[in-house]
């Protein structure tokens, strides 16, 4: 069992390359799908296949490692002590429905509840963003330069869609402010546009397998994350989620609170 970040790295993205193929495959075939909490809370057999092929994985090559994955594995586990294991198996469910495109599959690494190593892939553009604290952030193989700390008035911000039009903490407001809103319906795909700096940010109430990868991997390229009050985010909770240039990141937070935005 490696500790060597950069070995987790090429593991997950071996593991990656594997888990494409399957889904490939089973898109193929009609999706059995079935609704969770409410209407817009989809989950398909592909989505409990593919957690299931990366757990056997993590169990085989990290048996000592916790795992956390959406589809009902670990989530009374709010014990971050160890290595452990965030997995979403397809993160942007709707989309992989309606469109065939436009999802993600994220694994975030963490080791007393510090990051490690994330990795997002992009399946239908078999594109990885990979990286963590002591490794290069890569997207398809290109080491990523660290990010412009642009400002929110600069850039656009990635949103939830409900929260920014019911406006819930301003956040209709705050998309307002910046040069334009976003909604992508897949957190891994905003964090990859972030990481690329085709975003100034992104903000969302997220689970902890939501963020998990794009924080490991993103801090290092000058990201900055926190929950609306500011607090660092831990993820044994779900919450709101800010991720962006510090610059914005400051703005964010000060009109989350209910201060008006006097650049705009
Ligand atoms: C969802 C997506 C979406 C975000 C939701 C998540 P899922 O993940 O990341 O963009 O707004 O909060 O639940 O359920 O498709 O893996
Ligand atoms: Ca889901
Ligand atoms: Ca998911
Ligand atoms: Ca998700």
């Amino acid at each position: 069992m490696t500790q060597d970040p950069e070995k987790i790295r090429e593991t997950l993205i071996g593991w990656f390359a594997a888990s494409r193929k399957r889904i490939l495959t089973a898109m193929a075939q009609p999706l059995d799908v079935a609704q969770k909490s409410n209407r817009n809370d989809l989950v398909t057999n592909v989505d409990k296949a593919n957690q299931q092929f990366l757990i056997e994985h993590i169990k085989t090559d990290f048996p000592t490692a916790r795992i956390i994955g959406e589809e009902g594995h670990g989530h009374d586990d709010t014990d971050l002590n160890g290595l452990v294991f965030f997995v979403d198996p397809i993160d942007g469910t709707m989309n992989f429905v309606k469109q065939q495109a436009h999802f993600a599959v994220m694994i975030g690494v963490y080791r007393d509840g510090q990051p490690i190593v994330g990795a997002i892939m992009d399946v239908m553009r078999n594109e990885v963003l990979s990286g963590g604290p002591n490794l290069p952030v890569t997207f398809a193989g290109r080491q990523l330069k660290p990010l412009l700390d642009l400002p929110l008035k600069d850039g656009l911000l990635g949103v939830a869609g409900p929260m920014a039009i019911k406006n819930r903490l301003h956040l209709g407001d705050v998309a307002l402010a910046s040069s334009g809103a976003r909604m992508s319906g897949s957190a891994g795909m905003e964090f990859i546009e972030v990481a690329l700096g085709r975003q100034v940010g992104y903000v969302s109430y997220l689970q902890p397998w939501d963020v998990a990868a794009g924080m490991a991997i993103t801090q290092g390229l000058g990201v900055e994350f926190s929950r609306e009050d500011g607090s660092a985010i831990n993820l044994s909770q779900p919450g709101v989620v800010v991720a962006a240039t510090p610059q914005a990141h400051q703005t964010i937070l000060a009109m989350m609170a209910g201060k008006s935005e006097q650049a705009h």
